[in-house]
């Protein structure tokens, strides 16, 4: 974040299903506005398509996301990050909100989490929108690839990962006992 740049407040805690509507609404304006530009109308589109609030309270009910929530008092929901095992499963931050840091302090608490939970790394299937942000914060591109969105088309993107700082984890090893 560049010196000087305003910092609006906001606050982070763990994501709930009661925030869907909030998650999703992120979500489809980060997608529409950040990603154009970046990749094709057409793939935008068929990357919002089918998505709906549902899916994160499955997510979070049935297949065992953990959801991070960067909340502001006055707007609610600016930013989400959801991981699980060592793998961040996505990471969403509104465009209102972008280059302010939310990002980054979503994806640190992130790690800090899957630290504490004894892993090694942290593993990304990243959109080339975020290929660049994760590089700012240490990601290394392991493979290029093609993944199928929702709507069916094939978007170009990329596999990342990040080792967990050793001195990470002995802090981590240390606080837990
Ligand atoms: C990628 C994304 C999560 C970044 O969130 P953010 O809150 O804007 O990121 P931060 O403000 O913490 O950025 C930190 C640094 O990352 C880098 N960065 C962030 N976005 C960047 C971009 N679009 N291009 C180049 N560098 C970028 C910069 O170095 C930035 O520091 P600076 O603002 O001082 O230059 C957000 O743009 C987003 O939601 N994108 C659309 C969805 C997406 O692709 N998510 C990735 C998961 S697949």
């Amino acid at each position: 974040m560049a010196f000087g740049k305003l910092m609006p407040r906001y606050r982070l805690r763990p994501g709930k299903p009661s925030d869907a509507q909030g998650l999703f609404a992120v979500h489809d304006r980060a997608v529409r506005e950040l990603a154009r530009g970046v990749y094709s109308d057409s793939q935008v589109e068929s990357w919002v398509q089918g998505n709906s609030p549902e899916r994160y309270v499955a997510a979070m009910r049935e297949d065992g996301e953990l959801f991070l929530v960067a909340v502001a008092r006055l707007r609610g929901i600016v930013g989400f990050c959801a991981y699980k095992g060592e793998e961040v499963r996505s990471l969403y931050i509104d465009p209102d909100w972008s280059r302010l840091g939310v990002g980054t302090s979503l994806l640190q608490r992130a790690e800090a989490a899957i630290a504490g939970a004894g892993h090694a790394k942290v593993v990304i299937g990243a959109s080339l929108v975020g290929l660049p942000f994760y590089e700012s914060r240490g990601y290394r591109v392991i493979r290029h690839r093609h993944w199928r969105s929702r709507g069916g088309l094939m978007i170009p993107a990329a596999d990342m990962e990040k080792p967990l700082q050793e001195a990470s984890l002995c802090d981590q090893a240390r606080q837990t006992g």
